[in-house]
């Protein structure tokens, strides 16, 4: 203690020492009230954490008056001061205290004042950075021991759109101050953006990220523990939050509690409208994303409407509370929730009952009624006895249980379900859903009866239908022609494409497939001739060439060797299947050539080749971080759930590899070679498979 005055007292002398040299030491934590910041001269707080000064962003012609963290290379901009009225000529800026007790940043020989703080009554107002990125304003007469929150003003009270640990996000409602942040316009452009995350302290109080006005994402309420819309929050390490609701203020906040000084956290709205958390990992001197949010469709706000509850796991997302139907079948039926769910019975007042949920995230909650002290049972009857009450659940959460109550009324909007974590979910329903009467029960045999039969009735027309196919598919084959039947040519960009109504795929009627036909000696000029340079690989059916078509698009022509035997019915099932998936993780066939016994496929041309051509090159390998190899990995997951279960037919790859996984030029998965596959009809469970194949 007194070491620390005596410290202080000689580094009030050195400064004085060196104010009568200089204007300003350039590494110093305050000003006083004559003392003045200048151009290029900054302010670092003490322990040498933060910096304060001008800067310009980018390519920008403006300055701005921020805070940046002092130890990190990479100018990271935590606070703005004038960031939407930037100085145009930073040799003439001034930073002072002004004459009413405020800081002010003067633009200009005019000594124009572009931004000011709030004004104070101050007799001896001083300026200080503090380590924690804080930029206060107090007064320099009163002992700053004991004083600790007593700042006149502070820039943690006008956030950017940075939170910084300790900061607080949210109101102190006798002041009616509402700290908030909101995302710069671009990475470039501080000045305010579209973005704010705020929160709201009304009922049960939650934090709304904005893109102007409307919703985009929602906290959830705070549960004790964590945000309700957030489980994850309960394994951070390192970090510890907190949420405080009284009646004189309503507020998030986290702190750090890693011993490690250089442990830096950040919460953010970035210009694109996304919430992150970013921590610093210093000995790779970036910063990694740590969390953010909206992070799936079940994120969106209110994606299954009223009533409605989002389950990410499952597909579709949304599905309608029990008890409830969807509002808008057809728009449901078209994976549209957005209009959600109508009870099927009308409540009875206190005959209802409630059906309990479990791993939810609370309904939006800006109406609910909380009571910290009142227990669940005591909540439940609260509930019952007011008809207009449609959930309930605890305020409080912890590991031996919950306490406090929570009341909703009306709609129950943007709930949705987690697989873990999430909490438990009241909903009042008709008791007549939940007992399921004689008559409903009995109602349900009567419709499972008639469903079951009529699903017999379906299986076997369709197996009918499928040996007809089958028999015309054989013909089909039989009678295909040579290439001179090409009903259409057509010149496109100096190719000639020719179209043929005939479709190679057997299947005749409403399924006719149309895939432009290239012929021979267009693919044999783009190839050179099928040249070894053009060569890209080896394939299981034959080799794939580089194309570079006449008008100079690059091609992938896959050539099947002519004396695979399995080659023509393997290039049939080929053409016949890409031609009709069409996915962002799928590669896309361009088109075909059929000339006598040569059958070639033209895809479109991957700049990266195959996974594993970069996963096992040393040379390469460095292309793919952590976060790329796990969006491929999503990638390639999206393209087989597309395959399995979204697209048209049922389609197993049977031979999925790395070398089978190529990549475009941003690096996007697509799967590739369908050679192997085979249609499972949507009416079939099960086929047989009469060779083994594959990987
Ligand atoms: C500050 O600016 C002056 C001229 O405006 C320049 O001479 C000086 O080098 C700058 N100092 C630093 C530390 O950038
Ligand atoms: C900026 O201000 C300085 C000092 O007032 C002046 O000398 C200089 O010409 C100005 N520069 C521009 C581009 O206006
Ligand atoms: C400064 O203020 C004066 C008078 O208010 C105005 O005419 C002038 O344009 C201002 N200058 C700048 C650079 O904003
Ligand atoms: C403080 O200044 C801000 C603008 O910087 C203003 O919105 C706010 O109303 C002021 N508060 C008071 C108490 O004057
Ligand atoms: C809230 O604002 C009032 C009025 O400005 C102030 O007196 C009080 O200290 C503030 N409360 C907190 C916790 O900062
Ligand atoms: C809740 O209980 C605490 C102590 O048990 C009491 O101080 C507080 O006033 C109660 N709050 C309400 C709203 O009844
Ligand atoms: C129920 O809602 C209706 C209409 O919204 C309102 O008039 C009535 O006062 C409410 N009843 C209770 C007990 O809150």
């Amino acid at each position: 203690m007194r070491a620390s005055t005596k410290h202080r007292f000689c580094s009030s002398i050195l400064c004085l020492t060196l104010l009568t040299f200089f204007p300003l030491a350039t590494s110093k934590d305050t000003l006083s009230s004559t003392q003045s910041l200048q151009n290029n001269q900054t302010l670092v707080s003490a322990g040498g954490f933060f910096e304060l000064g001008l800067f310009k962003p980018g390519t920008t012609s403006g300055w701005y008056l921020g805070i940046w963290y002092k130890n990190i290379q990479e100018t990271t901009v935590v606070w703005v001061a004038n960031r939407d009225n930037p100085i145009s000529n930073s040799s003439s800026a001034t930073l002072k205290i002004g004459d009413h007790g405020n800081l002010v940043l003067l633009d200009g020989e005019n000594g124009n004042i572009t931004w000011s703080s709030n004004e104070t009554q101050a007799r001896n107002p001083i300026v200080q950075l503090l380590d924690s990125g804080n930029l206060v304003l107090r007064d320099g007469n009163l002992n700053r021991n004991g004083q600790k929150d007593q700042f006149l003003w502070q820039s943690f009270d006008y956030p950017t759109d940075t939170l910084l640990p300790d900061m607080k996000l949210g109101w102190n409602l006798s002041s009616n101050l509402d700290r908030y942040i909101t995302s710069w316009k671009s990475t470039e452009d501080p000045s305010t953006g579209d973005f704010s995350f705020k929160l709201d302290y009304r009922g049960f109080p939650e934090v709304f990220l904005r893109n102007k006005q409307s919703i985009t994402y929602r906290s959830g309420p705070w549960n004790g523990e964590r945000f309700s819309g957030v489980p994850e929050m309960a394994l951070l390490d390192g970090l510890q939050f907190n949420f405080v609701a009284d009646s004189e203020e309503v507020y998030y906040s986290f702190s750090v509690r890693s011993n490690s000084e250089s442990f830096y956290s950040r919460l953010i709205v970035n210009p694109s409208g996304e919430l992150q958390r970013l921590t610093w990992i210093e000995s790779r001197n970036i910063w990694n994303k740590f969390w953010y949010a909206p992070k799936d469709q079940c994120d969106y706000y209110r994606e299954c409407g009223p009533y409605g509850i989002c389950d990410s796991n499952a597909s579709p997302v949304c599905k309608c509370l029990k008890g409830f139907e969807p509002k808008n079948l057809q728009a449901w039926d078209l994976r549209d929730g957005s209009d959600g769910c109508v009870r099927k019975t009308k409540l009875e007042c206190s005959k209802d009952k409630f059906l309990a949920l479990g791993n939810m995230k609370l309904a939006e909650s800006g109406g609910a009624f909380v009571d910290m002290n009142m227990s669940l049972e005591a909540c439940k009857k609260k509930c019952l006895e007011n008809c207009n009450c449609t959930a309930y659940s605890d305020a409080r959460i912890s590991d031996g249980g919950g306490s406090g109550c929570a009341m909703w009324t009306g709609e129950l909007l943007d709930m949705r379900q987690y697989a873990e974590g999430g909490q438990h979910f009241y909903v009042r329903l008709a008791a007549s859903e939940l007992d399921g009467d004689g008559k409903t029960k009995r109602l349900i045999m009567i419709v499972g009866i008639v469903v079951g039969i009529g699903i017999l009735l379906a299986g076997l027309a369709l197996c009918f239908v499928w040996r007809r196919k089958l028999a015309v598919m054989n013909r089909g084959r039989i009678e295909q022609k040579g290439p001179n039947e090409r009903s259409q040519d057509f010149l496109l960009n100096g190719v000639v494409i020719t179209s043929k109504k005939e479709s190679y795929s057997g299947e005749r009627g409403n399924d006719e497939l149309e895939l432009p036909l290239l012929d021979f000696n267009t693919v044999a000029v783009a190839t050179d001739n099928f040249s070894d340079e053009n060569e890209l690989g080896q394939g299981g059916f034959g080799c794939v060439y580089k194309g570079t078509l006449v008008e100079g698009e690059v091609v992938a022509i896959k050539r099947l060797s002519k004396n695979s035997g399995q080659g023509t019915e393997e290039f049939k099932n080929e053409v016949k299947l890409i031609a009709r998936l069409q996915h962002r993780n799928l590669v896309r066939l361009l088109g075909c050539c059929v000339d006598m016994d040569e059958k070639m496929l033209i895809y479109e041309y991957m700049e990266n080749k195959s996974l594993d051509s970069v996963l096992f090159s040393e040379a390469k390998r460095s292309m793919l971080d952590w976060q790329k190899r796990f969006e491929i990995i999503c990638g390639i997951a999206r393209g087989l759930l597309y395959l399995h279960q979204d697209s048209r037919f049922r389609i197993i790859h049977r031979d999925l590899k790395a070398s089978n996984v190529l990549l475009d030029g941003e690096l996007t998965p697509k799967i590739s070679d369908f050679g192997m596959a085979r249609i499972f009809g949507r009416d079939q469970t099960e086929a047989n498979t009469r060779r083994v194949v594959g990987t």
